[in-house]
Parts: structure tokens; sequence; C-alpha cells
């Protein structure tokens, strides 16, 4: 029960008591039991003088008195049993179906749900999963975190495309019927609902040693002065340094989704961004580390990942500079 149902629910109970009051002064009056007439309208007064303050004050924040809010919390969308838990339904308008196709880690079967939820042309499918949550069932799992696109955490297959929730717009999302479909990632093991497990996404990043190294391990750890870089030096690793590691490429590649054993385009965009980095004194280990099928040899160039990315990382393209890098260096054999 949320905290309108529950003021409505007290509200009402307070109000049938006036009627019970005055059925009982008029009661008393017409059996004679004048001496318990005052008490019982004084009892009145002290219900209307509560009430008149409720009535008068803020509200759980939402800036509206509570009178203020009656039509608000009455109106029709209630009366639909689309109520939500701080007041939204005064903004939204349109009524979205919102199907979830969640894992149930104790049959490993997938349940699907239907919500529907009233929403404005400002949400992001993140926050109507969040209400979802609030309103209609609270066990419903999500990752996430920050909210603008940052973390990384929110990634999930909305209308069957991997996207980060938190930046997908609801209503560019919709079907002609204001549908929504929403599941987990597809390329990485599932936990439970949305929720899906990335150890297996960070082992393959950190397999390729994403970090400056330097070949002197001493003046690597007790620099004294800044590694210095001159823009064009940044700008050869800078487009592949915005990875949050949300693992959306992972999730489009159809290698990734077929050999478990293929490292994928975050790890290897992420050898590019370091291999090209004059800081970094690893140079040809990295490539050699790559050059086999587990690596940029099991990239079959389908370039999904490069359109799944929210960053632009491109990891695509750096997976085809890597293998260039490789034959100029190692030969074609
Ligand atoms: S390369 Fe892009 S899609 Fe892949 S994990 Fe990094 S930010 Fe996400
Ligand atoms: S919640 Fe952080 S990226 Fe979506």
């Amino acid at each position: 029960m949320n905290r309108d149902s529950r003021f409505m629910i007290g509200l009402y109970a307070g109000m049938a008591l006036v009627p019970l009051f005055l059925f009982l002064y008029l009661l008393s009056r017409w059996f004679g039991y004048a001496a318990a007439a005052p008490w019982l309208m004084g009892a009145a007064a002290i219900w209307l003088l509560i009430f008149g303050i409720i009535g008068s004050v803020e509200i759980y924040g939402h800036g509206r008195t509570a009178l203020e809010r009656m039509p608000i919390i009455i109106g029709k969308r209630v009366v639909k049993g689309l109520e939500s838990e701080r007041g939204e339904r005064a903004h939204g308008d349109i009524q979205i179906t919102v199907n979830v196709r969640r894992f149930n880690p104790v049959t490993k079967e997938f349940d699907e749900d239907t919500f529907k939820v009233y929403e404005d042309r400002l949400t992001t499918v993140l926050d109507t999963l969040l209400k979802v949550k609030s309103v209609h069932d609270n066990s419903l799992s999500m990752r996430y975190s920050c909210r603008m696109g940052i973390c990384g955490s929110c990634g999930m297959v909305v209308n069957g495309k991997p996207v980060l929730a938190c930046e997908a717009n609801l209503f560019s999302n919709l079907d002609e019927k204001h549908s929504i479909t929403i599941e987990p990632m597809r390329g990485h093991p599932l936990l439970k609902d949305l929720v899906t497990d990335f150890d297996d996404f960070f082992e393959k990043h950190e397999s390729v040693d994403p970090r400056l190294q330097r070949t002197n391990k001493e003046e690597q750890y007790t620099a004294h002065d800044a590694y210095r870089q001159n823009k064009e030096d940044v700008n050869r690793f800078l487009p592949y340094s915005y990875c949050i590691m949300c693992g959306l490429c992972m999730d489009a590649c159809p290698v990734v989704n077929s050999n478990t054993e293929f490292i994928g385009p975050q790890a290897l965009s992420q050898v590019y961004r370091y291999y090209n980095d004059s800081r970094d004194q690893k140079g040809k280990r990295r490539l050699m580390d790559i050059d086999n099928l587990k690596g940029a040899w099991g990239c079959e160039f389908s370039g999904s990942c490069s359109k799944a990315c929210p960053k632009g990382v491109d990891p695509a393209s750096a997976i085809q500079l890597l293998k260039a890098s490789i034959i100029e260096n190692f030969g074609d054999s």
C-alpha cells in the first residue's frame, strides 16, 4: 500500500467519524442524554480542526497541500488502479503497456509480465521500470546506478535492441499501440529478471591488461613528473577511452553470442586504446596477445558492436585497425 493510499484510508476513516458523531449527538438529544452532546460535538470539532490543518499544509514534499492534491489522489487514473507512489500521475498523460520478459532463476525460464502505467513524454525506459517496480511489482529486479549514461549498469534489450535504459526515451521506443518490450541482455549469463552476470565480461576486459604499462616498473610507480602528451598523441586513443563498460557491444556481437571464447569488442577496443597511447610501453606484446581466434581474428566484422555502443567508441573499427597492425608487424602468415 503506498503513501497516498494510506493517507486516503486515514482521511475517509476520519471523515466517516463526522456523520457518526452527528448521529450519536441526535440520538443523545432524542433519548435525553443531553450531557453527552457537548462532548460529541467537541470531538467532531477537534477532528474538523485536525483535517483543516492537514489540508492546509504541504504533504509528502510535493509542493501541494493535501486539499489541493485531492483531485489528483481520487482522480480517474487512480480509479483505474494506476496509482503511483509519488503522485506522478499528475503529469503522466498516456497509458503505456510495458511487457517485461524476465528471467526466473528458480525455473530457469522466462516469465512474461505486462504492466500498465501512465507516463509523459519526458520519461526514460528506466524511469518507467522503476515506476512499475514501485507501483505494481516490487520484486522486479534491474541493475542501475547513475541514471545518466555514465556508470554503464542499466544495459537491457528494448524492442530487440541493446540500449542503456536510462538513456532510452520511452516514447521513441513505443509501437503504435503504445507498448514496449523489455528483456535482459542476451550476451551475458542471466541472474534474475533483467539483471545479468558481468563476471565473464570483466574477466575478458582484465585479460587484455587494460592499464598503462612502462618498461621500467620502478619508474612507473614512483614517477616524479607527468607523462606528457601533445594533442595528436591524445587524439590517437581518446575516442576509445570513452568506454563505460556497459557490455552493450558484447550483447550485440553475433560472435560473442555463439563463441564464449572470443574476448569480444569491448576488450579488443581497449587493446587498441592502450596500444595507441604514447605513454604505454607494452607495445607489440599487446598485439601478440590477441593474434589468435579468441582475439582480433575471431571478429567477423558484423559492425553491430559499434552500432550498439552508446558512447561512440566504435569497437568494430578498432578491431580492423588492430588486424592491420598485426599484419604490419608480424606478417599475414
Ligand atoms: S565499447 Fe561501447 S558498448 Fe562496448 S562496453 Fe564500451 S561503452 Fe559499452
Ligand atoms: S544507470 Fe548508469 S548508465 Fe544507466
